[in-house]
Order: C-alpha cells, then sequence, then structure tokens
C-alpha cells in the first residue's frame, strides 16, 4: 500500500495486554484527499475499554517498580524503531490524515522527540528534604507514579499527541490506555506495534480503537482504577469529561481550543513576520490548536505586510500529501470544510474582504469537496465571526490596529488562552506585551513554538496541566509527604 515498506505496521486490531483484538463490526479509514479506504479496523467498544484498563492495572505494579533507567532504555529503543520507520509512519499519517508527507514526517520526529525526551527526563523524578519545625523530625518528600492514565487523543496528530502523554506517562513510571479518533487508529496502532518491538511490556500501552465515543469515554473518564485521564481535543467536550471525571475526584490535564492572536508591530522585521504568520496558520492547513486564528497588524506596516503575506499565501499548493511539492493537504472532513466556509460567509456579510481563496475544493480538476484553498480576509472586525471562533482550518483574518495597549486588549477578548504571537524589535514592547498577553505560550518573533523541552498547555479555558519538558512529568507525579519523626535521642 502507497510504497510502506514494513506492511507489518499497517494494524487491524486493538492492542490490549500485549496482543491484537478483533471485534464484530469495523471501523473504514478514509483518505480524505481521495476518500478512498485505507484500511478497515475492528470497532472496539466498553468491553474492550474495561479489559484495556485491567491490563494496565495489573501491568502497573511491576513497571512502576522497574527502575527509572531500565524503563528509559526500553523508551529509548522505542524512539529508535520510530525513527527507523518515520518514513512508513509518515506515509501512513497522510494515508489516514491528510497531511503533506514531509509534514507528516515532522511529525513522527516531533512525536518520538518526546519519547526521547522524557526517557531521559524520568531519571531525574527527585524529592526533596524540607527543614522541619523541631529537631526531632525529618520532613522528606518524594514522587511516586499516579497510576493508569487514560486519554483521548485527536485526529490532526495521529502520532505526537498521544507520544507527548504516553511518554510522559510511561518514563513516570505510569501504565497508559488511550482512545484515538476513529478518523486516524492506524498511526496510534502503529505505535502500538513498535512499542511490543521495542519490548515495553504488556498492559504497559494500550490502543483501544472504536466508534462509540460516548461510551468508551465514559469508561475512561469514571473507571475507579483510572487514576488520572488527559484530553486534547474541544472545549466543549472536554468540559465535559471533565465533569465525568469528577465522580471519581481524578486528576486531569486538558488541552482543548485556541483563538491565537498573531499581532504585527509597526517595529518588526515584516519580511519575518510574514515567514512566521505563513508557518503559523497553514500548519496542517490551520488545524491546529496552536494556529495563527487572528492577525493583528499595526496601521503603519499594514499595507506592506498585508501585500507580502497574501504574495507569500498564493506560494502554497494544496493537493494530495502524498503528491510531491503539496503543502496544504485536506481537511479532516466535509463538515469541517462547511464549518470554515460558514465561518467566512458570515464575516463577509458583516464586512470582512476576500483578498485569496474563499473557495472549496482542491483545484479545477478535482472535485473533491475536503479542500479550502488558503484564505486571506481583509476589513476584519474582532467582533466578527472569523475572530471570534477558532477557525481550525487555512483561513487568515487581518485586523488593523493603532495602539499596543488595543493589540494586547483584542487579543485577550477571548475565552480561549492556549498559543499567541508577535513581532516586534523594541525590547520594553517585547516585555510589555509578552507579560500582557492572558496565554500560556507565547511565540515572540517567532511563528513555531511546539516542541519537546518546552511546556505546551493554556490556560483560561484552553485547558490544564503541561505536556513537554520537565513541567510534564508533575502531572504523571503524586507528591508524597513522609514526616519522620522520633529522632530525639
Ligand atoms: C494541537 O493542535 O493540539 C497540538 C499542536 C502542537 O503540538 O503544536
Amino acid at each position: 500500500m502507497h510504497n510502506i515498506k514494513d506492511k507489518q505496521l499497517i494494524k487491524h486490531f486493538s492492542y490490549i495486554n500485549g496482543s491484537w483484538h478483533s471485534s464484530e463490526t469495523n471501523i473504514d479509514v478514509l483518505n480524505p484527499a481521495t476518500g478512498e479506504l485505507v484500511a478497515s479496523v475492528s470497532n472496539a467498544g466498553v468491553v474492550e475499554t474495561e479489559m484495556a484498563v485491567k491490563a494496565a492495572k495489573k501491568a502497573l505494579k511491576a513497571w512502576s517498580n522497574k527502575p527509572a533507567n531500565e524503563r528509559a532504555k526500553l523508551m529509548r529503543t522505542w524512539f529508535d524503531l520510530m525513527m527507523a520507520n518515520q518514513d512508513d509512519l509518515g506515509r501512513i499519517l497522510t494515508l489516514e490524515q491528510g497531511k503533506p508527507l514531509a509534514e507528516a514526517k515532522g511529525e513522527i520526529a516531533y512525536g518520538a522527540a518526546f519519547i526521547e525526551w522524557f526517557a531521559e527526563e524520568g531519571k531525574r523524578v527527585y524529592g526533596d528534604t524540607i527543614p522541619a519545625p523541631a529537631n526531632d523530625k525529618r520532613i522528606i518528600v518524594i514522587k511516586q507514579p499516579i497510576g493508569v492514565v487514560a486519554a483521548i487523543t485527536p485526529w490532526n496528530f495521529p502520532n505526537a499527541m498521544i507520544a507527548r502523554k504516553a511518554a510522559a506517562a510511561l518514563a513516570a513510571g505510569c501504565t497508559f490506555v488511550v482512545r484515538p479518533a476513529t478518523q486516524t487508529p492506524l498511526s496510534a496502532l502503529a505505535m502500538a506495534e513498535l512499542a511490543e518491538r521495542a519490548g515495553i511490556p504488556a498492559g504497559v500501552f494500550n490502543v483501544v480503537v472504536g466508534s462509540d465515543a460516548k461510551a468508551m469515554g465514559k469508561v475512561l473518564t469514571e473507571h475507579p482504577d483510572v487514576a488520572k485521564f488527559t484530553f486534547t481535543g474541544s472545549t466543549a467536550v472536554g468540559k465535559a469529561l471533565i465533569s465525568q471525571c469528577a465522580s471519581t475526584v481524578k486528576k486531569v490535564s486538558m488541552e482543548l481550543g485556541g483563538n491565537a492572536p498573531f499581532i504585527v508591530f509597526d517595529d518588526a522585521d515584516i519580511d519575518a513576520a510574514v515567514r512566521g504568520a505563513l508557518a503559523s496558520k497553514y500548519r496542517n492547513a490551520g488545524q491546529t490548536c496552536v494556529c495563527t486564528n487572528r492577525i493583528f497588524v499595526q496601521q503603519g506596516v499594514l499595507t506592506e505586510f498585508t501585500e507580502k503575506f497574501v504574495k507569500a499565501v498564493q506560494t502554497l499548493s494544496v493537493g494530495n500529501g502524498l503528491s510531491a511539492g503539496v503543502t496544504i493537504g485536506p481537511m479532516i472532513s466535509v463538515e469541517a470544510v462547511t464549518e470554515v466556509a460558514n465561518l467566512v460567509e458570515k464575516s463577509v456579510q458583516a464586512g470582512a474582504k476576500v483578498v485569496l481563496g474563499g473557495q472549496q475544493g482542491c483545484d479545477s480538476t478535482s472535485a473533491n469537496q475536503n479542500f479550502y484553498q488558503p484564505t486571506v480576509l481583509t476589513s476584519v472586525t474582532n467582533d466578527m465571526p472569523i475572530a471570534q471562533n477558532e477557525i481550525f482550518g487555512p483561513v487568515s483574518p487581518i485586523i488593523a490596529f493603532e495602539e499596543e495597549a488595543q493589540a494586547i486588549s483584542m487579543a485577550n477578548d477571548t475565552e480561549f488562552g492556549l498559543a499567541a504571537y508577535f513581532y516586534a524589535r523594541d525590547i520594553g514592547r517585547i516585555w510589555r506585551v509578552a507579560e500582557g498577553l492572558e496565554y500560556g505560550m507565547v511565540g515572540i518573533n517567532e511563528g513555531i513554538i511546539s516542541n519537546a523541552a518546552a511546556p505546551f498547555g493554556g490556560v483560561k479555558q484552553s485547558g490544564n496541566g503541561r505536556e513537554g519538558s520537565k513541567y510534564g512529568l508533575d502531572d504523571y507525579l503524586e507528591i508524597k509527604y513522609l514526616c519522620m519523626g522520633g529522632l530525639d535521642k
């Protein structure tokens, strides 16, 4: 299939307790660029999800008791295997998700980097000794794995969102059950195949693929044996999952929606800002939580930035992600395209102007309606639907502003607080704006901020917890305080 060298990486069953489980019905995985069937995968449900939690619980003791350097060795082998199979894994990802092959291979390296990073960081789970209030006592703090971790992950990063969670969990000594998105299960199952080849013991990493999101989500959020639940997806779904976790008081971490501002000040390097905006906005056809959602440009540089940006967007090439030179793949579904088209239409009715794109479809030769042309809108105001909603598509609304304080205030005028970006050279402005933006991550003269060494996460309704970096382990650890008394002679 499509030049995949190692056919064993294409799996059709859920991976539970170290073995592959079939079910009576199947889910068809379709290529969003062509509508063709990529593979059918067994459709698991509540029973299999419960089996996976049970397996993770059973495997917990032995895994958490392993010295961190032994866990690290196994994880390092998993990382090596992912990188050795980067081309195949990238192709599988493009086939089921649509992003261009170079970007898909980039995602494999990005995902693998979390496994490498946390394999190392797991060796550095330090405790503390704290000066006690009395001579006959000592206060000691140790950190222990929280237990079984359950995760629900999205279709926009079928590999990296699993890797980012699983790597931290496994390094901390936890075991893991994930329900990947039904549109993109093949990448998750290929990761399981490589985890098995790496020698990760049965029950430590489990993947349950099933279409009954509600019922499987209920097991993962309410099961008493699950200690921690983690989710990447929309804020609306995240809120429902958080409330389900309340019944067993689970620790949760949530990576939810965004509405990223990208601010270009009049002292910015405009060419750098254009490159940054292009990279941040059009990555994965605009389907990431950290994609630029609103571009604010100061009046003095509005014309120059807009002209250069439109020119740059015109260089993007839309098509099947497996074709050479393609930089924008399809969106995940025709419904997703319709939502984006509606936001554009409503904003045009409110006064926005389409200066580029604004069309559904790939090109004149393709009837596939899963594509949306890279689009630039001008004369946008911050109250329009395109600015108030997370677009999750390849549309750039440009909003003019006069003063620095006005830009900060408009940027913060949203319930979301995931990523923000700005371009400026004045050092005083850089500090004022960086501190004034109510966001968990701020790119300063930089449009791509995600990497394994940095803490990824949001504030406000964009979620809680951090993934990646030394802080990423905290979400999978419990702090235990030991009070040692009776030490007086
Ligand atoms: C996301 O869209 O949820 C993740 C994006 C990233 O890791 O950069």
